[in-house]
């Protein structure tokens, strides 16, 4: 089978298309038919990262046909139609490759009707999305219509992936849904997504156009630029609110304004995807399997998410035009469905 792989980190001209065996699945484990891989942020930082094996293959993300499993695995059968979660994560298997083998947990049936490209969106944005929803105090832990009934989110950077999940998921949740942006082209692409409100955090005045719509500010903050943001998040987090920092976009050291944060009981919460509780897991997975099911999440440029597709063979540009901050989803087309 065809596969990308790379046994020297360093930019994206490591990547190297291979021949290798089709792996055979052992107990408990699947194997899938990937037809899309897809691209985040997380797989060109790993890729000029360290190499923890002697050749790994990148993409975490993807979304293929269930074409052989294992002993005890009970979920899934030949021929399902499955996404897939965490495939490079301690493991030297990625998803830019024809076949690919997990742990079952890590393949998740896809509806009818929910493309292949959709299920290789998800993994770790959504499940990224899904976290920072539920860390408030008091909950609630888990997602589903009218969870987040009454509660107002605000996503820094809703044109983002990670952004565009998290409008997503909190409407369908039914929070109220505030989301930033740098320009009009984000602003239609996040109202695509279902955000009520978009400001402009490059021009006027952000926290006052936050608050005209929010008066109590958000309870809930999904953060990808902390520092930046620290004082826009201080001026419109609700009390008892929680800014859900998931990545550091724009600088790695925050400076923040401990008395207005302090007064209202602002807790701060750091995400990282992969080292999240097994629950918590667990219930993202569950969740955003739901969500798909009830067709709230949805992708492509009426979704707020535009679609950019690259051939398996050119690989290292899908991982260039995300490491150069493309607006959309970058898959990898790695098999005919
Ligand atoms: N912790 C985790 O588990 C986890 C999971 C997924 C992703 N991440 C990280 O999260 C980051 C985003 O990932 P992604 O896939 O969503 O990338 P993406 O699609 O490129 O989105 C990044 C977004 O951040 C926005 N942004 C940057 N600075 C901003 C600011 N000061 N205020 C508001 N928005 C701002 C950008 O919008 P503008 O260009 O318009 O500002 C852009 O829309 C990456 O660093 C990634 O590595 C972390």
């Amino acid at each position: 089978m065809r596969a990308i792989v790379y046994s020297q980190t360093g930019d994206s001209g490591v990547l190297r298309l291979a021949e290798r065996p089709v792996p055979e699945p052992g107990p408990g484990e699947v194997r899938v038919r990937v037809v899309r891989s897809g691209v985040n942020p997380t797989d060109w930082k790993a890729r000029r990262g360290a190499l923890s094996h002697a050749e790994a293959v990148p993409n975490q993300d993807g979304a293929g046909i269930v074409d052989a499993t294992g002993p005890g695995v009970t979920g899934v059968a030949r021929g399902d139609r499955v996404w897939l979660w965490e495939a490079a994560w301690g493991r030297p298997d990625g998803t830019a490759q024809e076949h690919v083998v997990l742990p079952e947990r890590q393949v998740v049936p896809l509806p009818d009707g929910a493309s292949l490209d959709l299920g290789a969106s998800l993994g770790i944005p959504a499940l990224t999305a899904h976290r920072c929803l539920t860390v408030a105090d008091g909950g609630p832990d888990r997602l589903a219509p009218g969870a987040l009934d009454g509660r107002t989110v605000l996503v820094a950077g809703g044109a983002g992936a990670v952004g565009n999940a998290a409008i997503q998921l909190a409407r369908w949740a039914g929070a109220t849904v505030v989301a930033t942006v740098s320009g009009p082209e984000k602003a239609a692409l996040a109202r695509a997504a279902g955000a009520h409100h978009v400001v402009n955090y490059r021009t006027g005045d952000p926290a006052a156009e936050i608050r005209a719509v929010a008066p109590e500010g958000a309870d809930i903050v999904v953060e990808v630029a902390p520092a930046p943001n620290a004082a826009l998040d201080a001026a419109v987090t609700a009390p008892q609110g929680v800014v859900a920092v998931y990545a550091n976009n724009g600088g790695d050291e925050v400076t923040l304004p401990v008395r207005a944060l302090l007064t209202r009981n602002v807790r701060y919460h750091f995400v990282l995807v992969y080292t999240v509780t097994a629950a918590a897991k667990d219930a993202a997975v569950a969740d955003v399997r739901a969500a798909v099911e009830a067709g709230a999440l949805r992708v492509g440029e009426e979704a707020g998410l535009p679609l950019h597709h690259f051939p398996l063979e050119r690989t290292a540009d899908a991982h260039d035009a995300v490491e150069s901050g493309v607006v959309g989803k970058v898959l990898v087309d790695v098999a005919p469905e």
